[in-house]
Parts: C-alpha cells; sequence; structure tokens
C-alpha cells in the first residue's frame, strides 16, 4: 500500500467559515461517514475518499457510534485509516462522534442517560484509536431522560478531556434553548448544533437558526443532498449501486418520489443556468445563510467529493434564483 502524502496545497482554495462565536472553524463543506465507510464496504475506496477529502483542505470528519453497517464499523475503519495516513496530521482535524440511537443490548444502550454517554464515548475513542474528539454530541434529545443529565455527562466528558466541545444533534429550538441554558451553567457551552437541513427540509428555518443566532452556536446541517434526491442520481430511475438501490442504505425506494424527482429535474435546469451542478446548488444553496457553518455532505466514491466542493466557488443567489428555487420547492 502506497504511503499517503497530502497535497502540499490543501489550504490554498477552500473556504472556513466560523462556528457561532467560537474558536473554531469548519470547512463549507465536512464530511460524513454514516455510509460507505462500514465493514460492508470496500475499505480501499473508503481510505481513497478521506484522502480527496483532506487533500481539498476538509478537515472536519463526522462519525456516530452506530455507523457502519455493522454498528461501530465506520470508527473501526476510520481509526485504521488515521493510523496508517493521518496520524501525524492529528492536529489539523475536527473529528466528532455521538451517542443517542440503539448501539448495544439492554437498557443502557441507547439514548441520553450519563452512562450511556459516557461508556459509548469511551467505546469510540478505542474503536478510533483516539484520546480524544473533537466535538461529542447527544445524538437525539430523550424524552425520558433529564436533560440536566444528558448535557451532564456533555460537560463529565469535555472536563475529562475525552472531547474538547459539546454538540446537540435534532434537538428543536425549545430543547436547544434550554440545553445550551444547562450547559452555560455548566461552564461548558454547546459549540453546534447538527440538523437535518436541505431544500427538501427546511425545519431549522422555523426557529432553530435564529435561536443559534442569539447564542453564538454554530449549524452544521446533516443530509444537505437530502441522501441523494439532490442529485441527477434518481432522474431515470433507481441505480443498484445507489443508496435508494442498496439493502442496508437508509434512503427507501418509496421516499424517491414522482414530485421529489421532478423537483429534482427543474432545480437541475437552474443549476445549469448558474453553471453549476445539482449538488452544487443545493450546497451552495444550504450555505447561502452564513449561520449555517458547514455543509455535512456524504459520500460513495472519491468525484462525488471532488464535485461537490466546487460548491464553494459560487455561495450568492440572486433575488431572481432565489424566487425560482422557492417556486420549485413550493408546487
Ligand atoms: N445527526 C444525525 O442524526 C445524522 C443523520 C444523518 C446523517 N448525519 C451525518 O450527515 C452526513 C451526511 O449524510 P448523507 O450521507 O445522508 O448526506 P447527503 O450529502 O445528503 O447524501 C450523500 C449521498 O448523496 C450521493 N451523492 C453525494 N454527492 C453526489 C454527487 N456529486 N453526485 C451524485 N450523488 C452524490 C451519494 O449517494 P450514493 O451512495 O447513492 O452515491 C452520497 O452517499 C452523514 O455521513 C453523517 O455524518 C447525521
Amino acid at each position: 500500500m502506497a504511503d499517503y502524502r497530502p497535497d502540499d496545497h490543501r489550504y490554498d482554495s477552500i473556504a472556513y467559515r466560523r462556528c457561532g462565536r467560537s474558536g473554531i472553524l469548519l470547512p463549507g463543506i465536512s464530511l460524513g461517514l454514516w455510509h460507505n465507510f462500514g465493514g460492508v464496504d470496500t475499505e480501499e475506496n473508503s481510505r481513497a475518499m478521506i484522502h480527496t477529502a483532506f487533500d481539498l483542505g476538509i478537515t472536519h470528519f463526522d462519525l456516530a457510534n452506530n455507523y457502519g453497517p455493522p454498528p461501530g464499523s465506520a470508527e473501526e475503519t476510520f481509526g485504521r485509516i488515521l493510523a496508517q495516513d493521518l496520524q501525524r496530521y492529528r492536529d489539523e482535524l475536527i473529528i466528532s462522534s455521538k451517542a443517542g440511537y440503539r448501539m448495544w443490548p439492554g437498557p443502557y444502550g441507547e439514548w441520553g442517560s450519563r452512562k450511556y454517554l459516557v461508556a459509548s464515548l469511551d467505546q469510540s475513542l478505542r474503536r478510533m484509536g483516539l484520546e480524544y474528539v473533537d466535538i461529542f454530541y447527544s445524538h437525539r434529545p430523550d424524552p425520558d431522560t433529564p436533560l440536566e443529565e444528558t448535557m451532564q455527562a456533555l460537560d463529565q466528558v469535555v472536563r475529562q478531556g475525552k472531547a474538547l466541545y459539546a454538540g446537540i444533534s435534532s434537538y428543536t429550538a425549545e430543547q436547544t434553548l434550554e440545553a445550551v441554558r444547562i450547559l452555560n451553567d455548566l461552564g461548558t457551552p454547546c459549540l453546534i448544533h447538527q440538523p437535518n437541513y436541505s431544500m427538501f427540509n427546511r425545519w431549522i428555518e422555523d426557529g432553530l437558526l435564529d435561536v443559534l443566532e442569539d447564542h453564538g452556536i454554530g449549524c452544521i446541517a446533516f443530509c444537505p443532498l437530502a441522501q441523494g434526491m439532490l442529485t441527477p442520481k434518481y432522474l431515470g430511475g433507481i441505480p443498484t449501486d445507489s443508496r435508494a438501490g442498496k439493502s442496508h442504505g437508509h434512503l427507501q425506494v418509496h421516499e424517491v418520489t414522482g414530485k421529489r424527482v421532478e423537483q429534482a429535474r427543474l432545480l437541475q435546469d437552474l443549476a445549469q443556468t448558474r453553471g453549476q451542478t445539482l449538488p452544487q446548488l443545493a450546497l451552495s444553496w444550504v450555505l447561502r445563510d452564513q449561520r449555517v457553518t458547514s455543509a455535512l455532505i456524504g459520500a460513495s466514491r472519491p468525484e462525488q467529493i471532488t464535485e461537490n466542493i466546487r460548491a464553494l466557488d459560487q455561495l450568492a443567489f440572486t433575488p431572481e434564483e432565489i424566487n425560482a428555487i422557492e417556486q420549485i420547492l413550493a408546487d
């Protein structure tokens, strides 16, 4: 296996954006390892995608305890690639993990207890061969555990040095306000919120973004391409090698509706008038609002990352373009 040497010019052209009112800058495009880095996937392809991303100046890699399949295997894959190729560059990387979804059997293997979060982070660190992660998230709000307990667990791991920053994912605007208040009282401010956000899922525009802005918290948008529906790949049916076409892919065939395909087709026409591809348009649109720090993409091959990063070249929209997009999305 050839030695990896990162591109010397990796920081020359990519844009970094401040994460809320913190000291951290994140790349406009970050890479998530939810799909295509598991035990079922080809490790050489996973490795090539990490190399491509880092060569392009993508410094942020997002994981969670359960990414695979099987659960945990994406962290193991990433740990091996780190050890092989990126050990010397650890201080150039922002690595995140999360706990919240089912990870092991029994009553302590999911949700938001201190018991689960602390044990899960220890497991994630072992799988990745890391002493600390940069960001540790509560992956989802837990309706049954007091929010104080979940936030105390985040505060604890930060104080122990197992994570540098705390984050929350998929919390509503109201839950976020409460979590932020508790974390501030504890002295471990919330760095970042990770919500689902794309042209096809705009819930954060209805309150959450205002809360994040008011409190100086960053926002990293997951599934900005709606798992691939905001790319041309489903315009002619469901390819077998696509996420919707794979048995372990999270995107279900029934989610790829005729309406979504038609909207994607119209958006692709509009992208062409801007000199962009459809995924580039979708990513530029997510980042049109400065309150969105980073678009957290997934990829199944290195070329997708190379294509998507070019979205950062063209983040401005004319009012006419914004109106045209609103009309397509309203139909
Ligand atoms: N916090 C949470 O609860 C949560 C939930 C979900 C995801 N996330 C995070 O968000 C990350 C991204 O999620 P996602 O993978 O659903 O994001 P996404 O960017 O919406 O979708 C990625 C998929 O779109 C397709 N794609 C990407 N670029 C393409 C291109 N240029 N041309 C054609 N197809 C392209 C690929 O699908 P194919 O495989 O079909 O090629 C790729 O796997 C995850 O890895 C994870 O880190 C977090």
